[in-house]
């Protein structure tokens, strides 16, 4: 183990479980949450890192690096291809390894190849991971059924303790946002992304507020909103790969960050959209991973009540419900 230091703190590390973490999520994402941006600044952390075994010399790479940052908070690298050892005492676990969509590829044909693993490792969640405090952030795609299937593999564990990343979406929605009416991200509020993290995701502006006013007051195109917002951010993600000719990494990994920083710490009562075990509301099937708008606070998250859906997001919101439907009934087997 290398990377051990002894800076003076009052905290007790807490156990963060990454896996795929030499690829190139992880590597976007160990170095942020090591300085600190994850979890806090005064938050002492070892990192637990799991890999494929031909994986492992790249992670002794990284592992290398880590070290030579002289992170004052990291306190320990786990470099592991055994889930049983990453997850050893986790309190947080970013499941971030899988196989990427390649060029043309739909996420649904990755189901199964990925399902196999995110089983195994809910297992090895369930055995190891430290059940009182854990959080898993589901990254590896098709992220909501793996989190699924993880959570049904780890019995012993809250399922809402599993949520899939639906952040980058969500990001994404706000990006275009605050594009097109000249305002900042942080001048929009109530926007969220219902569904799966797919082509099918619904970013629903209906609920949506600029600056404390409705955005119709400031986009008041429909056709704007239905032929070039929506499908902007379902096709992001493809956009991406047919530009870079690799998937999001910098991107998702500051999601990945956003996510569980704002699970932890809270959104101040703000909207944050997030993956998370469906209880049936709005009828999204329950036990579902559906994304949902939520409010974080003290440390949990709580899915948005009460709104009303129009017809138009009813159609939209139906349309993701059916396909993550679908996707479970491709994996039952493996529930
Ligand atoms: P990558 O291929 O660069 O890295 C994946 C890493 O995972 C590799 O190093 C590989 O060795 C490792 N790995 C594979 N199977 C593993 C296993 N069983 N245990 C441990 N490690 C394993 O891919 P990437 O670009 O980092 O993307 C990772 C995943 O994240 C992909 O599924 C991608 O589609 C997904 N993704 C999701 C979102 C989202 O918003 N939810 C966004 C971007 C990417
Ligand atoms: C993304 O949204 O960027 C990723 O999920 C990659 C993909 O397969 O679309």
């Amino acid at each position: 183990k290398s990377g051990v230091r002894n800076y003076s703190t009052t905290k007790a590390p807490l156990r963060v479980a990454i896996t795929g973490a030499s690829g190139q999520i992880g590597y976007q994402l160990l170095f942020r949450i090591a300085s600190g941006e994850m979890l806090g600044k005064d938050q002492p952390i070892i990192l637990q890192c799991l890999e494929l075994p031909q994986a492992l010399n790249a992670l002794k790479g990284v592992s290398m690096e880590l070290d030579d940052c002289a992170f004052p908070l990291l306190k320990g690298i786990v470099q592991t291809d055994d889930p049983n050892r990453a997850f050893a005492g986790a309190d947080y676990a970013l499941l971030v390894g899988a196989k990427p969509r390649s060029k043309g590829m739909e996420r649904g044909q990755l189901l199964e190849a990925n399902a196999q693993i995110f089983s195994a490792q809910g297992k090895a969640l369930n055995n190891n991971a430290n059940r009182d405090t854990l959080r898993v952030l589901v990254v590896g795609n098709p992220a909501n059924t793996n989190a699924l299937i993880a959570a049904r593999n780890a019995p012993n564990i809250d399922p809402k303790r599993f949520t899939a990343m639906t952040r980058l979406d969500h990001n994404r929605g706000l990006a275009q946002l605050a594009d097109k009416t000249g305002c900042g991200v942080t001048d929009i509020q109530k926007f969220c992304i219902w569904g799966n993290h797919s082509a099918t995701q619904y970013p629903d502006i209906t609920h949506t507020t600029i600056k404390g006013s409705p955005i119709k007051n400031y986009v008041d195109d429909a056709v704007w909103v239905k032929d070039n917002f929506i499908p902007t951010v379902q096709q992001r993600g493809a956009a991406i790969i047919n530009a870079r000719g690799a998937s999001s990494a910098a991107s998702a990994a500051s999601a990945a960050i956003d996510h569980m920083r704002d699970w932890t710490f809270g959104t101040n009562g703000q909207w944050q959209s997030m993956g998370v075990y469906s209880d049936g509301s709005y009828g999204a099937d329950k036990g579902l991973y559906f994304s949902f708008p939520v409010i974080c606070k003290n440390g949990n998250y709580e899915i948005v009540q009460g709104l009303q859906l129009d017809a138009f997001s009813k159609d939209r919101f139906d349309v993701t419900r059916k396909e993550l439907l679908s996707e479970m009934d491709a994996i039952k087997h493996l529930l």
